[in-house]
């Protein structure tokens, strides 16, 4: 690189300002346009040098690849072009894996098909055209010794040209699996030095769930400081989702008194596609929509329109704060909160690219809707709903805030203030083809920034279900590339758009406990494009959401591509140990026991005008207790008692405790009567479960006082891998409960101390039903199926009511494998 040399060469041309200018002293004019002209190369970069801010080494590694090949590249340039004359000079150095006579050529084919960025007059794009490849240079970046050499490479450069470091920016665009590798390499030799900065910018993904997202950042912990990790969404640097802060700042006083879940009906968050994901199917395959866009992209939209505004937009810290502050109050998502599909292709697609079988099945979701709540005050109750999936009907990115009209139009409801109010952050591609902020007129008219943003009218065609001419539309000019966007904001430290462990941490606590329930759930197959039609839609249940219309969901043998098998979703009436089975899907099986429930309860009401109903914890049950909540109004829940069946020695406050878990997944969201709630008396004296308190007997008393003959009329119990049911082990002394009817017991798992209803309890019941759901329990269920009774070894098998009857639900996964 040539550069001119302060001290050397032309002291004044710093101190004035005036390179290729025209305050130069005339005695001097002529001596520098001569200069200049011989250097007439070098002369943009030059006309930076008004103060020496530095120099800046950018290092790209994956300089190949397509993210750089499509964005990173003209980032830089951008950058560059920006920059040239503020006082930086810079390097840039392209590295991969390959050897230089393969990647040196790639590099330069990339760089020769920049394009400069708008409002560049053509002399000048020329010339930054010409420069920016000579300061670039291709290299092999592989083991510790390349980089240790490109290090040294760049000490020599500075120290050859008297060159004062600034900084360095070192880019990862490779699979992140090379990461922790390669941070370590940087971080042995490519610090610079003191008093210049290093910063690291990270692509996605950072793991694919909460623990590896947590190995992967204390990896990373080992060689970069957090002020060094620069982790990008490129989401944060496009022009409308930047500005949505800024906007609710701006326009505060409008937006303030509507806010909020008065006045929010629902928001949504989508992002279509309508390619598919060909050539990318080793990474898609193992990550899926959810974790591709909804983790990270989605969620940025969501907090930002969510989280509370600073009053300063210019301190990242506070901005950082408040988002997670936002991420934390996220309400935990359950099975119900989304629903999953994948595009007809794909199956075979993916065997095609992994060289798979013919019998390799994969339920990696393609598309995915998701219903998110936010837990506080202002938007508690409110829906949000993600959206996103690759071959869909359209390309098209944004979030909708849809307003209730509370206004009842008695004769002309299609005047302005009878129609929906919306506001739309049009990110981009739809539509409009252009990324817009839209604001329904009927709400007010919108402040944006003078400059950078314009309004815009004149559009033709109807945007979200209403004419244009309903909306105030704003949009952003130029048009920015977001990638060239963040690579500016990493050039000047500016932090609020990435993403800090802290804050990826939190997103992945909120998104995991979703996947892994989601992991072996198969999604729903749709054909692509238009002919899905309305295969996708869905629609809330309850707090949940499910597909609005029925079809048969095929099973994961059909996803090779044979036909559904209707019968699939029946349910299945049989035998299983000598008593009635229902078996059926999951869903369907947790229906089908919902609905047992309700016919148990309206008869034992009929009968004698209370439901004596004693539930189990564990995961098992929560399908069954979130539908209950959800889908029957009509439950005589105001006649019901609820007793547990058994309870972990834990404070019942605790997430751990059967009867917490019961009150989150169903207590809390029926009406029925406080007293007829009770939970088991594990915490007596201030102590948990000690014999002496007579918390057995308690619970026992009060069963003989208020369920006639201490007999329930349906009793839920589950079983555990290990044949045990409610809260008796394998080792319990059953015997030693004699007739009593409420335990004290000892788990071999962690809390041990139980209390329990005994088999004597449960036997005296009406009806007892046993759930068994999932794969991970069909080796325990085709092993019980051939064992004689024998509870002292598997409890389960003492299950045999005196005069009532026991009726095993079964899936088919847990039935069939
Ligand atoms: C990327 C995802 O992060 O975002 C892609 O990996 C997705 O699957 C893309 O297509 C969408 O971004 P944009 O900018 O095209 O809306």
């Amino acid at each position: 690189m040539f550069r001119f040399q302060r001290h050397r060469l032309w002291p004044r041309l710093y101190d004035t300002g005036a390179c290729c200018g025209s305050h130069l002293g005339l005695t001097m004019r002529r001596t520098a346009f001569a200069l200049l002209l011989l250097l007439s190369h070098a002369c943009v970069r030059e006309a930076s040098a008004r103060r020496d801010k530095g120099h800046v080494s950018v290092v790209v590694v994956g300089a190949t690849g397509d993210l750089a090949k499509k964005y990173l590249w003209q980032g830089f340039f951008q950058l560059y072009a920006e920059q040239v004359g503020s006082g930086h000079s810079f390097s840039f150095y392209g590295g991969a894996l390959s050897e230089a006579e393969k990647g040196a050529p790639a590099l330069f084919r990339i760089l020769k098909g920049l394009e400069c960025p708008s409002g560049v007059s053509e002399e000048r794009c020329a010339l930054l055209k010409d420069r920016f490849p000579k300061l670039a240079q291709y290299r092999r970046l592989d083991a510790a010794e390349d980089y240790a050499a490109l290090a040294e490479d760049v000490r020599l450069r500075l120290a050859r040209e008297d060159l004062a470091e600034a900084g360095r920016i070192v880019y990862l665009s490779v699979p992140s699996f090379a990461y922790a590798d390669i941070a370590d390499k940087v971080n042995r030799s490519c610090r610079p030095g003191p008093g210049a900065w290093l910063r690291v910018v990270l692509e996605k993904p950072f793991g694919r769930d909460l623990d590896s997202a947590q190995d992967l950042a204390a990896e990373l912990a080992k060689s970069l400081r957090e002020d060094e990790m620069y982790r990008i969404d490129h989401y944060l640097g496009k022009q409308v989702v930047s500005q949505i802060l800024q906007f609710r700042k701006d326009n505060r006083k409008s937006l303030e008194p509507i806010w909020n879940k008065h006045h929010i009906e629902r928001i949504e968050i989508v992002l279509k596609e309508t390619l598919d994901v060909k050539g990318r199917i080793q990474f898609y395959d193992q990550y899926g929509v959810i974790r591709d866009v909804m983790q990270n992209h989605l969620t940025e939209v969501l907090a930002l329109l969510t989280m509370t505004v600073p009053a300063d937009l210019s301190g990242s810290q506070e901005i950082l704060r408040r988002k997670l502050r936002l991420l934390s109050t996220l309400q935990q998502m359950d099975r119900v909160s989304a629903v999953i599909g994948q595009y007809q292709a794909y199956g075979a697609e993916v065997r095609e690219e992994l060289n798979a079988t013919k019998d390799h099945v994969t339920i990696t979701p393609t598309f995915a809707g998701v219903v998110v709540y936010v837990d506080n005050a202002q938007f508690e109750g409110v829906p949000i709903f993600m959206m996103s999936g690759k071959m869909l009907d359209e390309r098209a990115s944004y979030a909708r805030v849809l307003f209730r009209n509370e206004v009842f139009c008695v004769q002309d409801p299609g005047s302005l203030h009878c129609r929906p109010r919306q506001i739309v952050f049009h990110v981009g591609h739809g539509d409009l083809q252009h990324p817009a902020i839209l604001v329904s007129k009927n709400l007010f008219q919108p402040a944006l920034p003078d400059h950078g943003w314009k309004e815009v009218k004149g559009q033709k065609e109807a945007l979200f279900g209403l004419p244009p001419s309903d909306y105030y539309i704003h949009v952003p000019t130029p048009h920015t590339e977001a990638y060239a966007v963040l690579i500016s904001q990493v050039f000047h430290g500016r932090k609020d758009n990435f993403i800090s462990t802290e804050h990826l941490l939190a997103s992945w606590t909120f998104w995991t406990p979703l996947l892994h329930r989601l992991a072996r759930q198969v999604p729903r197959v749709y054909p692509g494009g238009a002919a899905n039609d309305n295969l996708l839609d869905f629609q809330l249940q309850g707090r949940g959401i499910a597909f609005a219309t029925e079809a048969v969901v095929l099973s994961s043998q059909d996803l090779g591509g044979g036909a559904a098998a209707a019968e699939n979703f029946q349910v299945m009436q049989g035998k299983y140990r000598n008593s009635d089975m229902v078996s059926a899907w999951a869903e369907e099986l947790v229906r089908q026991l919902a609905a047992d429930i309700q016919a148990s309860a309206e008869e034992a009401v009929a009968e004698g005008g209370m439901f004596h109903l004693a539930l189990s914890g564990g995961s098992s049950p929560l399908a069954l207790f979130q539908r209950l909540a959800v889908h029957h109004y009509s439950f005589p829940w105001r006649h019901t008692h609820v007793w547990m069946v058994d309870e972990r020695c834990v404070p019942l406050t605790e997430p751990s405790s059967n009867f917490h878990t019961l009150h989150e997944h169903l207590l809390r969201h029926v009406r029925m009567p406080y007293f007829n709630v009770h939970p088991m008396p594990v915490q007596l004296n201030q102590r948990l479960c000690v014999e002496e308190d007579g918390g057995p007997l308690a619970y026992e008393r009060d069963i003989a006082r208020l369920v006639n003959g201490s007999s329930f009329h349906f009793v839920l119990l589950g079983v555990g891998y290990d044949g045990h049911t409610a809260s008796l082990f394998q080792g319990t002394q059953l015997e030693a409960h004699g007739d009593k009817l409420v335990a004290l017991t000892e788990s071999p798992a962690k809390p041990h101390q139980r209390m329990s209803l005994t088999l004597a309890a449960i036997n005296r019941a009406r009806r007892v039903a046993v759930l068994v759901t999932g794969r991970g329990k069909h080796e325990m269920i085709t092993q019980l199926s051939r064992v004689k009774d024998d509870p002292r070894k598997w409890p389960v098998t003492g299950i045999k009511p005196a005069s009532g009857k026991l009726v095993w639900y079964i899936d088919y996964e847990a039935l069939l494998g």
